[in-house]
């Protein structure tokens, strides 16, 4: 069974006008209407607590859409309990027909559920439509098919065989059961963290982020409709800690498949580490943490090019990429321009609902990011080291806005340009235009993290320089481009130091990890 490079998804436009935007534009109605009873999934059975979550949209805080219902550590004990027992049937199932489970879902939510993926996407986590159809449509839709083509790879490759022998390679999944913990920031890293280790054979537990379950629980059910049979993914909303106390204690522990901070990454290796003799094999650790990405312009750039890779790289889906640029290192030369057209940019978005289609820039996520978000822009304000180039208010009367925000630093490691902010906050930092290579240096060694970042120059020395330079200072390195947006099959995503382990989301490197290979040897 070969399954061949497929395109990538198309994006919709849902242009004023289209059919397409009427047809979402009623799905978000129908949505907003609904006052949503959701189950957790475990072992086929929808379960029911009583112990109800409200979910609201973060640009309509007051607005219920519906409830989730939370569940405990008997919940955890049985979602594993379910998942260990359909583990014979599905490792043993031909790949054929898992993959085409995988392959009849994505076909489901491009012709069929995109609007529904949409629209839980952009009100439960407050994302445009275009920012909702890149992630939960065309990002999910297309990991879940390049998933297909790159096993199709691995599953070909076999060792040598000499006269009077036979040696293969057994594509095993791992023994036991893998945990997947997902963000709230894309949808499309909500499907693919279970889905990418289910697809190898591995029966899997997704606890996603609470603020990400009105996504999550669409995705489960058109796994469901695709025939994903019980018990392989199970979906359950616990909180971390109870999570991690009763899967990292279980002998069949297997994995665990994470993206979300640093902090709570490095919690896990710690009790998996303290549990290691407990366990039947090593567990696989791959998690895509955090980052400070970061955007260098040299002084041969052309400021309208640094502009637009900033505007868009800051602030779409209001910073909350793991890939946004919020640090940037602009030449002295060039920086009366840019600044001048960061400001005109800022000005020109407009914030609001997601259900206003023309609005740029929507809440950020919920009232604790919020908070942590404010704190660093009003310290900016106070602030002599800092100032505040556009934006800085904050106002969470209706919902978590927060506008667009520049603040120039007056020196290189000034707080905003070194910690992670997650939020619609760029700082820039104005260097001499002589003395790129050392700012390079800077760039290297301001922050432990290391996920993307991009350099802006029409010079070839320097795009050369800082690709040599900036060699270990970001897993995703862009040249002359915005440092976010990463297409399955096209830039494989992830970064090494403080920013995970860099197993390359929508490419093969990830789902070697997945699979536990046994070599055969057969004399004759
Ligand atoms: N694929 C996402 C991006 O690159 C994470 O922005």
């Amino acid at each position: 069974f070969s399954y061949p490079m497929p395109v990538n998804e198309p994006i919709h436009s849902y242009a004023p006008g289209s059919a397409e935007r009427k047809a979402l534009q009623q799905t978000l109605k129908e949505l907003k209407s609904q006052q949503a009873d959701i189950p957790m999934y475990i072992g086929g059975e929808e379960v029911r607590t009583g112990n109800t979550v409200a979910i609201n949209p973060p640009h309509e805080r007051n607005h219920v859409l519906g409830h989730f219902h939370m569940g405990d550590e008997s919940h955890v004990q049985q979602a594993i309990d379910a998942a260990l027992a359909a583990k014979e049937g599905w490792a043993n199932m031909s790949w054929e027909s898992r993959a085409n489970i995988f392959l009849r879902a994505a076909d489901l939510i491009s012709a069929k559920y995109r609007y529904h993926m949409n629209g839980t996407t952009m009100l439960g986590q407050s994302k445009n439509a275009f920012q909702a159809e890149i992630d939960s449509a065309c990002e999910l839709i297309d990991f879940l098919r390049f998933n297909v083509h790159y096993l199709s790879e691995i599953y070909k490759q076999q060792p040598i065989s000499a006269p009077g022998m036979h040696n293969r390679l057994e594509w095993r999944p791992l023994e036991g059961f893998v945990l997947a913990v997902t963000p709230f920031n894309f949808t499309a890293i909500g499907g693919n963290l279970p889905a990418s280790a289910a697809l190898c054979g591995n029966v899997v537990v997704w606890k996603p982020a609470n603020t990400q379950v009105y996504s999550a629980q669409m995705f489960m059910k058109i796994l469901k409709e695709a025939g994903l049979p019980d018990g392989v993914i199970n979906l359950i909303y616990v909180d971390g800690p109870t999570l991690g106390k009763v899967s990292f204690a279980h002998r069949d522990f297997a994995g665990v498949h994470f993206t979300g901070s640093t902090g709570v990454f490095n919690q896990m290796w710690k009790t998996i580490g303290e549990n290691i003799p407990n366990y039947r094999s090593y567990p696989r650790i791959v998690g895509e943490t955090g980052g400070k990405d970061f955007v260098i312009a040299h002084r041969s750039a052309k400021a309208e090019v640094v502009a637009t890779a900033l505007l868009r790289g800051a602030f779409e889906y209001q910073g909350q990429k793991c890939s946004a640029a919020s640090r940037a290192y602009i030449p002295s030369n060039l920086a009366a321009d840019v600044k001048r057209l960061l400001v005109a940019g800022v000005n020109s978005f407009k914030m609001g609902s997601t259900e206003e289609f023309g609005n740029f820039i929507n809440a950020v996520i919920d009232e604790r990011s919020f908070d942590k978000i404010a704190t660093y822009i009003n310290n900016a304000k106070q602030d002599a080291n800092a100032s505040i180039l556009v934006g800085g208010v904050c106002d969470k009367t209706e919902g978590y806005f927060i506008q667009p925000t520049v603040i120039e630093a007056k020196y290189p490691k000034y707080v905003t340009m070194c910690e992670e902010i997650f939020g619609p906050v760029l700082t820039i930092y104005i260097y001499d235009e002589h003395q790129f290579e050392a700012t390079l240096e800077l760039v290297d060694t301001t922050s432990p993290y290391a996920l993307t970042g991009a350099v802006i120059a029409q010079d070839r020395y320097a795009v050369e320089l800082a690709t040599q330079k900036l060699r270990n200072a970001a897993g995703n390195f862009y040249i002359n481009d915005k440092p976010t947006g990463a297409v399955v099959g096209q830039q494989p995503f992830g970064g090494a130091r403080a920013s995970g382990t860099n197993d390359k989301a929508g490419s093969a490197l990830n789902l070697y990890r997945w699979l536990s290979a046994r070599t055969i040897k057969e004399t004759f």
